[in-house]
Parts: C-alpha cells; sequence; structure tokens
C-alpha cells in the first residue's frame, strides 16, 4: 500500500520544491491517465434491485429519483440488462405485501416468497450473473425490526435460528452470495455451518461486517416498506457510528466464522472503516453506498446544485482509493453504462 512518508527537514528544501512541481504530471490528459493509482471498473460494482409481487409492474420509489420497485418478469429483464452490461452481481430486496408481515417475520421462510421466486426465475433465465440476497427479518416482520421480539428486546440466538433457516431457503433458491445483514452475534459461523451440513458449501457469504446504526437508510426503508412498520431504532444491534475498534472486533469474528468477503456500510461517512478493516484483514471488503447517499446524490443533481453524473463517478472512486474491492451502489446500471461508453 503507501510507503512511509517522511518530512523532509533539508535546508534546501526551497531550492529542491522547485524541481519537484507535481502539477506537471498533472498537465495533460495522456499524463495524468499515466499516473493515475484508482480505477473504476464494471467489475467493482453489485447492483441491488427492489421487488415487488404482480405482473409486468415498475413502480417508482419517490425517495431515490430512477429506482424502481420490480415484479419479478421486469427484475429478469434487468438481471438481463446487468449481465450484458458486464456487471458481476445483483442484490435481491423484497417490498413484502405488509398481510404477509408478521411478529416473526415467518413469510422469510417460506420458499415460494417473492425473493426466491425472483431468484429462480433469474437464475434459469440468465445464469451467469451472481445473485445476492440479504439475510434478516425485517422486510418480512410486522415491527420491522430484523429479529425476534421478546417484549422490547430483540432476541440474539432465536433471531439467529431463523436466520439460518432463511439463508437455507435462499441458497436453495439459487443464492449464489448470502448477506447477513442483521448483525446478530454468531449469525455467520452458524450459516456457514448449516449451508456446509446441506450441501451449499459453494455458497459464499458476504457479511454486513460493520453495519451502522444510521440515518441513511431511510430512503431503504421506504422502498421496501419497513419506514411505516418499524418500532424504536436499531441501536441495540447495528453499530454506533462513534467506533471503529468495535469494527475490527466484528471483522475478526466473522473472518473466523467463515465469512468470504466483508462489507462496511453506510459507505461515504465509512471510508475510514474501509480503510482499516482493508489494512488489517486483507479480505474482500466491500462498501454499501447506501440509499439515503444515493438520495443526496440524485436529489441535488435535480435541483442543478451538483453534476449528478461527476458526482456518482468521483463518490465511486473514492470507495476504490479507500481499498474497497467492490462496491453495492444503485448507481451500477448508469456506471457500467458509462463505463462501456468511455471504452
Ligand atoms: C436490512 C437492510 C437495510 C439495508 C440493507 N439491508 C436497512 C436497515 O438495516 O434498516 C439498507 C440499504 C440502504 O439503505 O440502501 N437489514
Amino acid at each position: 500500500m503507501t510507503a512511509p512518508f517522511k518530512l523532509n527537514t533539508n535546508p534546501d528544501i526551497d531550492r529542491i520544491t522547485e524541481r519537484r512541481r507535481l502539477r506537471r504530471n498533472r498537465r495533460t490528459d495522456w499524463s495524468r491517465r499515466l499516473v493515475r493509482e484508482t480505477t473504476l471498473t464494471i467489475d467493482d460494482l453489485i447492483w441491488p434491485i427492489f421487488l415487488i409481487d404482480g405482473d409486468n409492474r415498475r413502480e417508482a420509489v419517490d425517495s431515490m429519483p430512477g429506482v424502481e420497485r420490480l415484479t419479478i418478469d421486469q427484475a429478469v429483464r434487468d438481471a438481463e440488462r446487468a449481465a450484458s452490461l458486464g456487471i458481476p452481481v445483483i442484490s435481491l430486496f423484497p417490498y413484502t405485501d405488509p398481510t404477509l408481515r408478521d411478529a416473526d417475520g415467518s413469510e422469510a421462510l417460506n420458499s415460494g416468497n417473492l425473493v426466491c421466486q425472483a431468484a429462480r426465475a433469474i437464475k434459469s433465465a440468465v445464469p451467469d450473473i451472481g445473485i445476492m440476497i440479504d439475510v434478516a427479518l425485517d422486510p418480512y416482520t410486522s415491527h420491522g425490526h430484523d429479529g425476534l421480539l421478546d417484549g422490547e428486546t430483540i432476541v440474539n440466538d432465536a433471531t439467529v435460528a431463523v436466520l439460518v433457516r432463511q439463508a437455507l431457503v435462499q441458497a436453495e433458491a439459487g443464492a449464489d452470495i448470502i448477506g447477513p445483514s442483521d448483525m446478530m452475534d454468531g449469525r455467520v459461523g452458524a450459516i456457514r455451518e448449516a449451508l456446509d451440513a446441506g450441501a451449499f458449501t459453494d455458497v459464499q457469504i458476504m457479511a454486513y461486517t460493520a453495519k451502522y446504526a444510521s440515518a441513511f437508510y431511510g430512503p431503504f426503508r421506504d422502498a421496501v416498506g419497513s419506514n411505516t412498520t418499524l418500532v424504536g431504532d436499531k441501536r441495540t444491534y447495528q453499530m454506533n457510528p462513534a467506533n471503529t475498534e468495535e469494527a475490527l472486533r466484528e471483522a475478526e469474528r466473522d473472518i473466523a466464522e467463515g465469512a468470504d468477503m466483508i462489507m462496511v456500510k453506510p459507505g461515504m461517512p465509512y471510508l475510514d472503516i474501509v480503510w482499516r478493516l482493508k489494512e488489517c484483514f486483507g479480505m474482500p471488503t466491500f462498501a454499501y453506498q447506501v440509499s439515503g447517499e444515493y438520495a443526496m446524490i440524485s436529489a441535488a443533481a435535480q435541483n442543478g446544485w451538483i453534476d449528478g453524473d461527476r458526482a456518482m463517478m468521483e463518490s465511486l472512486m473514492a470507495f476504490k482509493r479507500a481499498g474497497a474491492d467492490g462496491i453495492l451502489t444503485y448507481f451500477a446500471p448508469k456506471v457500467a453504462e458509462r463505463l462501456n461508453t468511455a471504452g
């Protein structure tokens, strides 16, 4: 990574500075390309997609301009688009019909639920794209939490037992990557063990390792309908935005429990965490540019306050510079199109 940087205390510093003009390398386009340190490619992108029940429908998510909830037939079309653009992975998130939500999130265990049906349809139509699915109960619970409630407490171990079953149902439907986003203790190890015992040894786990209790998830909760259901907040299981060392401990555990890849979420306000995790563990490390980040860039662009395309590219480059191997981003198809035409 970086070479150690020593302050120059040489008394001839002025004369030396004269010889080291940093702007020389920036003068021409070819030279800027020659000395660039970081590259963003289509291979770095994971595209999160929202699903709804029904046929042939695309429904706008108001708080995320340009993002839609898709019925399965339309999701298959977007998966085809993703594959033809060269995007390696799509990630599926269901808007569960409110009548199917209950206190235990039991719809999560239904192998015929929306996300499983979508995974099957996409797998058979677009076999070469990677499919990732979130493991957590929030799109399925009547209270909007990621786990089971006992009074006001989210219970850990009983939740993990349900998450394990949810992961198996998803693997059986064709998920290539399981993404535990619930932040319960011990869930990665429990899921890994169950996947291996269930003959899903090759299914990967991308752990939401450092997932913070963030205000930037607002538009996502709008998209999956958990903004109206959520009671209270998620601070007893998602991390305190003030903490770094704790993220290292989370990563240590997830890796020991068998995570293939780790993730930091949200993205841009947490680039220091991406950097620390990558530096400490050298694991495939991902960042989630979450819904609120997407909404901020898109809204400012719509108002003409920033150049949206440039802000999009700059924000994604920043993740790579911070050491991320890839980014989950709602901009994925737009970026891929841009990178394709740029050649
Ligand atoms: C579910 C989940 C959330 C996101 C991804 N998976 C929301 C939450 O934890 O409340 C947020 C993604 C985004 O904001 O784009 N556990």
